[in-house]
């Protein structure tokens, strides 16, 4: 397999990461997952978009202009050929004796790689379980950091639950997902938290948005509540990776009828036809 590493392809067995990357040291960094169908790249100017949003909030300047990324994940995809899968692309600060400052010198340290990941068929058929947890991460959740450990710790108590994902709740109010935006519903209303400093802002959440509205239905962007959520006719979750899949249970309690609902199989059904037309997947 042939990856991007620092401004060169070359086999992924002749990486060698330097310890003293920033990346490696303070998760000084940021990152991107873009999904890829039929080997086509599927959203990939928000995903450059958010990027460059991401670097800025960190402060680290791209020596690499948007096209010029956009054309190395363009190859990548067409040595690799992932059919269904992700292009993961990462930029940390660099690599310098460790120390918390800025590094005068150092340049960005650039990896990206793909792998096959297929359709979650069978999630967003049958729907999936969560938990809620605490949120205790920092506040600028907008910024896709590669500093994830919060959001390990959340996945790991889903996983050790037997559940596909934790729900964040700060301050009594929904946020988001440890890797994914949630969605509730009641009737024909679709409510998500705002996209503010304590979320990310999913390219998939932003293909929501516009879907919600395009298929007739109304859209809320507020906070709700746990309790909110568990009262709620359907419930989503939604990433690059787990599309629109619908939550069928939260906390052992049964979302609406504990299945699939009509707004979400309706969204679900635009948002295929969105794969259909970008990629022809
Ligand atoms: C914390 C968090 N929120 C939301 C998302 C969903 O974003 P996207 O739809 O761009 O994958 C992710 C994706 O990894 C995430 O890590």
């Amino acid at each position: 397999m042939q990856v991007f590493y620092n401004g060169r392809f070359m086999p992924a067995e002749q990486v060698s990461i330097d310890m003293e990357d920033r990346g490696y040291q303070f998760a000084d960094g940021i990152y991107e997952v873009v999904r890829v169908y039929n080997n086509r790249l599927f959203h990939l100017k928000p995903h450059l978009e958010r990027l460059g949003r991401s670097a800025a909030g960190v402060e680290l300047e791209l020596p690499w202009p948007q096209e010029e990324l956009a054309d190395v994940m363009a190859q990548l995809v067409k040595a690799n050929r992932p059919g269904d899968g992700i292009v993961y692309l990462q930029i940390t600060r660099g690599v310098a004796p460790r120390n918390h400052p800025f590094p005068a010198r150092a340049e960005p340290a650039i990896t990206m790689y793909t792998k096959e990941f297929p359709r979650p068929t069978r999630n967003v058929e049958q729907g999936v379980a969560c938990i809620t947890v605490d949120d205790d991460r920092w506040l600028r959740c907008n910024i896709k950091s590669i500093s994830l450990l919060p959001n390990v710790l959340a996945k790991q108590k889903a996983a050790r639950a037997g559940v596909y994902e934790a729900i964040f709740v700060r301050n009594g109010r929904i946020t988001e997902g440890s890797s994914s935006n949630i969605f509730c519903v009641y009737g024909d209303t679709v409510q998500t938290h705002p996209a503010n400093n304590l979320i990310l802002n999913g390219i998939t959440r932003q293909a929501l948005l516009r879907l919600i509205k395009q298929e007739g239905f109304r859209l809320v962007e507020e906070p709700f509540s746990v309790p909110g959520l568990l009262a709620a006719d359907e419930a989503i979750v939604s990433s690059t990776t787990s599309e629109v899949t619908p939550i069928v249970q939260v906390d052992g309690h049964a979302i609406g009828e504990g299945r699939p609902g009509r707004v979400t199989r309706a969204l679900q059904a635009a948002f295929e036809a969105e794969i259909r037309r970008e990629t022809g997947a």
